[in-house]
């Protein structure tokens, strides 16, 4: 046997009802239904600067300029279905009484394969709030209108600028995302898949998990700055290797 099917076949023993499974997500997950990935060679972020498109100051310079790309975004994941790493996951929630997923992904995919229990730690693409922060609006509310009549799209409720449910360089995590996902920190066996880990807080999940004595399991196309808190690496694609773990016979 080599190592990969050894590794597989050992997360798939830890599976149990009984274990409490945290599972951290990233782009790489989405990968393969078609959202382009932030990092490496054909990266959102080789192409574009986040600091022109993803932070407050780039929002308060040219909010057009921001929308149209995320407009752009919202009508390419629209057309995005979940693949199988989604569908396997959304399996794993509904099967395993103690499961929480951390996604850094904003695309909703999780949300559409049917999974249970998903801590959105960047916000949602498809939910919207009031730039202005209005005393009228609630902080975020989902809105999946593609494409808006115009952009910025105006608030509802003031007549200002809205603007995407998503979290940017420079701005805080809701404290209640970061109190549930220390909570599921605490967990017997901790998997992060399809993420560089170099974002944090998120990244810091993975040795905040380790510290707590959960078993830590990557799978990923190439080794991450994880790899100093792991116990197994698993080095392919999330859509392969879950399907995989998931075939095995128990
Ligand atoms: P990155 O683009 O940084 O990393 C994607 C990871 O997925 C890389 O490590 C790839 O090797 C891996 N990968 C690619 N295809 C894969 C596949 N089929 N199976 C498994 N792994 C694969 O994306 P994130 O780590 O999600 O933040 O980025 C973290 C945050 O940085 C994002 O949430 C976003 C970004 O700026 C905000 O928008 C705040």
């Amino acid at each position: 046997m080599s190592s990969i099917d050894e590794g597989i076949f050992q997360l798939s023993q830890l599976l149990e009802p009984n274990t409490r499974i945290t599972v951290l997500t990233g782009a790489g997950v989405s990968a393969a239904s078609g959202v382009p990935t932030f990092r490496g060679k054909e990266g959102l972020w080789n192409k574009f600067r986040p600091e022109d498109l993803a932070t407050p100051g780039a929002f308060a310079r040219d909010p057009k300029l921001v929308w149209e790309w995320y407009q752009y975004r919202r009508e390419l994941i629209l057309k995005c279905q979940p693949n199988r790493a989604h569908d396997v996951l959304a399996t794993w929630s509904g099967r395993y009484p103690d499961f929480t997923l951390i996604t850094q992904n904003v695309d909703g995919l999780h949300e559409r394969a049917g999974t249970l229990n998903v801590i959105r730690f960047h916000g949602s693409i498809w939910d919207v709030g009031c730039w202005e922060g209005c005393s009228g609006s609630p902080h975020r509310w989902n809105d999946e209108t593609v494409p808006f009549a115009e952009v910025p799209p105006p608030c509802p409720h003031c007549g200002g600028y809205l603007r995407p449910g998503v979290v940017w360089f420079g701005e805080t995590i809701d404290p209640e995302v970061l109190e549930k996902s220390a909570e599921a920190a605490r967990c017997d066996l901790f998997l992060t898949v399809g993420t560089s880990a170099v974002v944090h807080p998120a990244a810091g999940l993975i040795s905040e998990s380790k510290g707590h004595g959960a078993f830590t399991v990557e799978i990923n196309v190439e080794e991450t700055e994880a790899l100093p808190y792991l116990d197994l690496a698993l080095v392919g694609k999330a859509e392969e290797i879950l399907d995989r773990v998931e075939r095995m016979p128990t």
